[in-house]
């Protein structure tokens, strides 16, 4: 067994918060173990509560024909969300229930070791773009150490507001380019802080 399939174990057990009542099943993750690319996103919703699968409503289908914009399918790539349970009534996340479960994001990324992370919404965002505003930064690239970290709206606030939509669409547009820098990362770069990539 791999050691995500046995985190997954772990996280369908989980009894850390509270959301662990009111869920139908766990949504740890899905994709590949060896993606250069891990999205974040922000909770399960009802449909991700029911199959067990992140972004499978409709936000999903929009993050599907994003990736496709760029020649990528789910497959290609990892996708996780900041918290594994469902909240009652999609209210957001709250500050105890994204530290109980930040273990877990914690231990994906690490076994993933993902060369570009792409925040999706403001909740992932948070994790390493504290107090920001995602309407300033987002399609804004950030190095710290050897990973490039790019924060984008989410696709679900994306689909309601149409200055978003175009926004979140021009910013994956941006992804391969960001990734082949993200790629030549690493010996060439050994440089361990945080510094604003200028791509664009
Ligand atoms: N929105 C998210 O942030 N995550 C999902 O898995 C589905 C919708």
């Amino acid at each position: 067994m791999s050691e995500l399939t046995e985190l997954y174990e772990e996280i369908a057990v989980c009894q850390r918060c509270e959301l662990a009542k009111g869920r139908t099943q766990t949504v740890p993750g899905d994709g590949s173990e060896k993606a250069e690319i891990m999205f974040i996103g922000e909770a399960p919703g009802f449909h991700e509560d029911r199959q067990g699968r992140p972004f499978v409503g409709a936000a999903g289908q929009f993050l599907d024909e994003l990736l496709a914009s760029i020649g990528l399918k789910r497959e290609d790539v990892y996708i996780a969300n900041v918290i594994k349970c469902r909240p009652p009534g999609n209210r957001a996340p709250l500050p105890d229930e994204i530290e109980a479960c930040r273990p877990y994001l914690d231990q994906q990324i690490e076994l993933i070791q993902p060369k570009l992370i792409v925040t999706l919404g403001r909740f992932s965002m948070a994790r390493y773009f504290p107090n920001a505003s995602i309407t300033r930064i987002h399609g804004q690239p950030k190095r710290i150490g050897n990973r490039i970290y790019y924060p984008m709206f989410h696709p679900a606030a994306a689909l309601h507001q149409p200055k978003w939509r175009s926004a979140v669409e021009e910013d994956m547009l941006n992804i391969p380019h960001i990734l082949k820098e993200a790629e030549q990362l690493g010996e060439t770069r050994p440089l361990e802080q945080a510094e604003q990539l200028s791509l664009f």
